[in-house]
């Protein structure tokens, strides 16, 4: 058996062998979405975007509405797996799936209009971020934008921080490397509405464990709000 040894760990664990609860978890409604507002304000008509991290799809078939073509980045393979399914179920057809990872894409020089990286994580920030960077600015063509959503710094786990008491990545870091390459960012906030506390326990609560789990059942817990950290860059 796998043992969870940090956080990121654990994150993993839950993309290789439980793929379908992270995919519950990430479908549970956000009120505003945050993909509306990514749309509403980088432009994406006729574009092509790299979804570095895109999981099980949910963030590249959520782009594809709006783009050209998007081109779903994914390491984990039990997750490009259900994303595949998902496009051939819902006959997506503006949305590819290659196995890759940040720091070493499978795309040409100069071959996207953005790259996007909705909530995937680089931990370290240190030793993953300058790596994605340079293959970034390498596949972006001029005037290309790369867009990166995260959790704010101190809202891991969104307003049930304390509770679920995990020693949170160091976000400030990846803060103070992006800027000094010329990002800028925008806090938004959100609410996740699980529906019920019985659904809450089974995605979120998994995910947290089991002090998570006490607190939610105890105070009938079924939304959680989020703020996550929107930086972005345009490629000169
Ligand atoms: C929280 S999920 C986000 C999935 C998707 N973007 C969404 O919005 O639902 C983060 C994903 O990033 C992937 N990932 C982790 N490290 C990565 C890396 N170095 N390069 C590319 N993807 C990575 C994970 O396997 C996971 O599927």
């Amino acid at each position: 058996m796998p043992t969870i040894d940090t956080i990121e760990n654990r994150w993993d664990i839950l993309y290789r062998d439980y793929p379908e609860v992270y995919d519950e978890f990430a479908s549970v409604p956000y009120s505003p979405e945050i993909m509306d507002f990514i749309i509403e304000h980088f432009e994406l008509a006729h574009k092509v975007v790299l979804d570095i991290g895109c999981g099980t799809g949910k963030s590249a078939f959520a782009l594809a509405e709006h783009a050209e073509k998007v081109v779903g980045i994914e390491p984990e393979s039990a997750m490009l797996n259900l994303a595949r399914q998902f496009a051939q179920d819902k006959k997506i057809v503006n949305v590819e799936f290659k196995e890759g990872s940040a720091e070493r894409l499978p795309v040409p020089d100069k071959s996207v209009d953005a790259i996007s990286g909705i909530t995937t994580v680089f931990c370290p920030a240190d030793k993953s971020l300058p790596p994605f960077i340079a293959e970034a600015l390498r596949v972006v063509r001029p005037g290309g934008k790369i867009i990166l959503v995260n959790i704010a710094p101190g809202w891991y786990a969104g307003d049930l921080h304390d509770v679920v008491n995990d020693s949170a990545p160091n976000d400030r870091l990846t803060d103070e490397i992006l800027q000094d390459y010329g990002f800028e960012y925008r806090d938004f906030d959100a609410i996740q509405d699980y529906g019920s506390v019985e659904k809450m326990v089974r995605t979120y609560g998994f995910i947290f464990g089991r002090a998570t789990i006490d607190y939610i059942k105890h105070n009938q817990k079924t939304r959680v709000l989020w703020r996550s950290r929107i930086r972005y860059l345009t490629v000169g």
